[in-house]
């Protein structure tokens, strides 16, 4: 590791992909345009995460409460899930991306499930990059449905209330088996984390930067993961020098 690096690369980053909107906005397009052009920057980050070898890229692409925007554009951005997930499948199965939807598959139309369904079975066997798509994702719905299960296994007497425990739960969530982020990356300069895996992020290190998603290249994410390297993670700890 070089000097003035703490940390090496990251294993698992995760990004809150926005400024679609605001990217159409200032070229006087509509907001489907940023959001197609969002497809684009999320190709080069995949890409460019599989080459530098990180081993988990989760990105936030439709939250629970994005059903709430206007209903033609929740109708473009599932027809450009679907679509991108068609055309991109073959190419990153290839590539030896494995993909996870990470979300509640219950409310989503037959036929995004069957594109899911086709993407994830055509890659699990990959070794490559894994790529979970937070899609229909909330965080606190996940930690909501982790709780009815243990409230279930309570009640009928399979666990006690002492088997719940910090890792037992994990062991409910979408994202069981994969490490916790150690990196989350928000592009459009907002600072808050809009209900993406707020049980995961315990100690992830957050990056905010004001380039908006469709203008995310690779130059950005370089960035983000030198600003990760030169951080000192402390866990809630005191730090090594302080202890000396
Ligand atoms: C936020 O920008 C972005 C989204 C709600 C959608 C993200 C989707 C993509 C990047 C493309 C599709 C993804 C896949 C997996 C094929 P915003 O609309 O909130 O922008 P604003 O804050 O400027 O309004």
């Amino acid at each position: 590791m070089s000097k003035g690096r703490k940390n090496g690369l990251p294993k698992h980053v995760a990004i809150i992909m926005d400024g679609n909107g605001r990217w159409a906005n200032r070229r006087a397009m509509p907001r489907f345009f940023g959001h197609r052009q969002g497809v684009k920057a999320l190709k080069t980050a995949v890409r460019y995460a599989s080459n530098q070898g990180i081993a988990v890229l989760t990105v936030y692409a439709f939250s629970t409460e994005n059903w709430t925007r206007p209903q033609d554009e929740v109708k473009f951005l599932m027809d450009l899930m679907h679509k991108t997930f068609v055309q991109e499948i073959e190419e990153l199965r290839r590539e030896g991306v494995r993909i996870q939807l990470i979300g509640d598959r219950s409310t989503l139309s037959p036929d995004i499930l069957k594109v899911w369904n086709q993407a994830e079975e055509l890659t699990k066997d990959n070794t490559g990059l894994v790529l979970n798509v937070a899609f229909n994702y909330g965080g606190r719905q996940e930690i909501t449905k982790a709780a009815q299960r243990l409230a279930e296994q309570v009640a009928r007497g399979e666990i006690t209330v002492e088997d719940i425990t910090p890792e037992k739960i994990d062991t409910l969530l979408y994202t069981h088996k994969t490490p916790d982020p150690d990196l989350i990356i928000r592009t459009g300069g907002e600072m808050r984390l809009s209900n993406f895996l707020l049980w995961q992020a315990a100690y992830s290190e957050f990056y905010v930067t004001d380039v908006l998603w469709p203008d995310f290249g690779e130059g950005d994410f370089a960035q983000a993961l030198q600003a990760y390297q030169a951080r000192e993670r402390r866990f809630g700890q005191v730090s090594a020098k302080e202890q000396s």
